[in-house]
């Protein structure tokens, strides 16, 4: 259908324009020529952002493993659809075939079902990039069951919170993982947070790096002898349009992380046409994203998207920089990939080990690169077309977000022109409006403002787990009857949007979406803090990296400051991960404050980026001395 597959500029404002005036049309066309339903829906959209409610294909019925795995079955049951590159380059890449990945799903799922778990049970996934990762998110949706994949880096209490805030009643772990040179405990960790999780009930072990580890007799289990003696059949469970497929937390204003929810049918059928028309995939193209399940690019580009495209998915379970800074493109050339998604922050690591390691290796199986996560700077934008894409792959800057599920704003390659920094235009469906502090919609162009989305969209996320208030406050409250992104955005002379940044308390740093709330919270656990604050600075490489502003207690003043940064930067390892770790950590006698007690982020922020000619009105501030004192002592 000529809607699925967009091959030049002409056709994305046909194809867009029908989206913006038939958007129920557009989408229940995509939807019934590209997916298997066992039932179709009666309706295709409702929707009411005031609740806010949205559901789309109601009354349809459906199984997504069926349309990622099942259905390809016939013609391509040989076809890799899982590509395997293990962290160690001279260990084998493992080719799973269709075929084997819905035996394996299916024995996974029923090992699940033999466990207790039945449709909307949750279960949490907390498992390095090895294929049981992709298996284990595939066998929760083919029993129904609500996965909760938590990044295999964040620590035991972020994990516990994840774990108990969904009241998951499984973890589905593994020994340990490799990264790089080093190993990591990670059932050390799982251990550690189910001292506080009384929900779960049973705790799946797979084996990877073989360490020696205690298992928990009548909680833990290895994984591989329950699946060597499961059925490597399983029914699928019939699901509704809007049951939850899965759970995904990111971070928020608050201490508490968000679990955002996703529904079925919608997040398949946006994932699935996204993924096909932002990486032109053709038959037999090798698609890889660097990125990891414990994200949503992972879940949505990695597991998701190809594989209901029928696609070549390339797993990777290590590091750019091990063993050197060559290793993508050493996996580029063997295996021919000719879709490469990363992000901005390990493309200025790489540009800045020079460009031997990239021409070592024959990169011209390359057709279209991608970037996400982060604005990416002019400077790598051009590293990359110059060096990776050889100005012969068009680059897709893609801006989306855990909330949306998919791709939001990108170039369709070979149709957009593309600009360095601009992710350019719309994806069809997606109807982008920017707004001034007043809460006015900006219509012309060249304006920049706040970016909001004024219509539903198919993969968007329903609600958070166990607040629906917080989603209506978060995303709903701050523009009447639009969604905001919590992004600010410029749109220039023909339409093109660039992504400036947050406008909130979320700092991208290496392109993880870190909230301030919860590593201050972890910050003011030492027992010498009073009070902390967190902003974000430029950082060549992380794009952002954390400085912090920390008042003392009495008993910490006489203490080496040395130390008490680095006990201070074990404490955040220990409650958030070692991402947030800060950068700078500068001890202060006070924290500017306006009168109602609220801290002045504004201020601390351009102090922090050594922009203090401007700092802007002070007059309100309840402490105005301070500024002068934080100014004299910055790092
Ligand atoms: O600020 C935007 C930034 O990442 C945020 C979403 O983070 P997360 O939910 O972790 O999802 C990341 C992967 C989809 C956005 O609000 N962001 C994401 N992509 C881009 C971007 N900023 C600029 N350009 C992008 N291409």
């Amino acid at each position: 259908m000529s809607n699925y597959h967009i091959k030049h500029l002409e056709e994305y404002y046909q194809v867009y324009r029908k989206s913006v005036r038939e958007p129920e049309n557009f989408w229940q066309e995509i939807a019934e020529e590209h997916f298997v339903w066992y039932k179709k829906w009666d309706n295709v959209l409702s929707w009411d952002f005031a609740k806010p409610e949205v559901k789309w294909f109601e009354g349809a019925k459906l199984n997504i493993t069926v349309n990622c795995i099942d259905r390809h079955l016939i013609a391509n049951g040989d076809k890799t659809a899982i590509l395997f590159e293990p962290n160690d380059p001279k260990a084998k890449a493992e080719h799973i075939t269709y075929r084997q990945l819905h035996q394996r799903v299916c024995q996974f799922a029923n090992v699940l079902k033999s466990k207790g778990i039945a449709k909307g049970d949750r279960v949490c996934i907390y498992l390095p990039m090895i294929p049981e990762l992709a298996i284990a998110t595939l066998a929760c949706a083919r029993i129904g069951a609500i996965h909760s994949v938590v990044f295999a880096g964040f620590s035991s209490t972020a994990l516990a919170t994840r774990i108990n805030d969904s009241d998951c009643k499984m973890v589905i772990t593994s020994d340990g993982s490799y990264r790089g040179a080093k190993t990591i405990d990670l059932k050390g960790i799982v251990d550690d947070a189910l001292e506080d999780c009384p929900c779960v009930e049973t705790v799946l072990v797979a084996k990877r790096i073989q360490s020696d580890i205690s298992m928990k007799e009548g909680r833990d289990e290895w994984l591989q002898p329950l699946l060597d003696n499961a059925d490597n059949n399983c029914k699928p469970e019939v699901m509704s349009a809007e049951d939850p497929l899965f759970i995904l937390y990111t971070s928020g204003s608050t201490g508490m992380p968000k679990g955002m929810v996703h529904s079925t049918a919608g997040y398949m059928v946006y994932t699935a046409y996204t993924f096909k028309n932002v990486f032109q995939y053709k038959e037999n193209d090798i698609y890889w994203c660097t990125a990891d399940i414990g994200w949503i690019t992972g879940h949505s580009y990695i597991v998701y998207g190809p594989l209901a495209n029928g696609a070549t998915t390339v797993m990777f379970e290590g590091v750019p920089s091990y063993p050197d800074f060559g290793r993508f493109w050493e996996i580029v050339e063997k295996h021919k990939i000719n879709q490469f998604y990363t992000a901005p922050t390990a493309i200025r690591a790489l540009a800045k080990e020079g460009l031997e390691l990239v021409d070592k290796y024959d990169l011209s199986s390359l057709k279209v690169l991608g970037s996400v996560g982060e604005p990416i700077n002019e400077e790598a934008w051009h590293w990359y077309n110059d060096n990776i894409g050889k100005k012969q792959s068009p680059i897709v800057d893609t801006w989306w977000q855990t909330e949306t599920g998919g791709i939001m704003i990108t170039p369709i390659p070979f149709a957009t022109p593309t600009k360095p920094t601009y992710a350019t235009l719309p994806f069809p469906g997606i109807q982008p409006a920017l707004m001034d502090e007043d809460g006015k919609e900006l219509k012309e162009n060249q304006v920049s403002g706040r970016l909001c989305i004024k219509f539903p969209w198919p993969s968007m996320a329903r609600t958070i787990w166990g607040n629906h208030q917080r989603y209506k406050d978060t995303y709903f409250s701050a523009f009447e009857n639009k969604y905001f992104t919590g992004d600010g955005a410029l749109r220039d002379e023909v339409g093109y949007y660039r992504i400036t940044g947050r406008v909130d308390d979320v700092i991208i740093v290496s392109g993880h979406n870190l909230g301030t709330a919860p590593i201050e919270d972890a910050v003011n656990e030492h027992p010498a803090v009073a009070e902390s604050a967190i902003v974000g600075f430029p950082h060549d490489i992380k794009g952002n990296a954390l400085y912090g502003y920390v008042i003392l207690k009495e008993v910490g003043e006489t203490r080496d400051h040395n130390n008490l940064r680095k006990e201070i930067n074990q404490i955040i390892t220990e409650h958030v991960g070692p991402i947030a770790k800060l950068d700078k950590i500068q001890f202060t006698k006070g924290l500017p404050k306006t009168r109602s007690g609220k801290i002045m982020r504004r201020i601390l922020r351009k102090i922090a980026c050594n922009e203090t000619s401007n700092l802007g009105d002070t007059s309100t501030l309840l402490n105005p001395e301070v500024v002068q004192d934080i100014m004299d002592n910055a790092l």
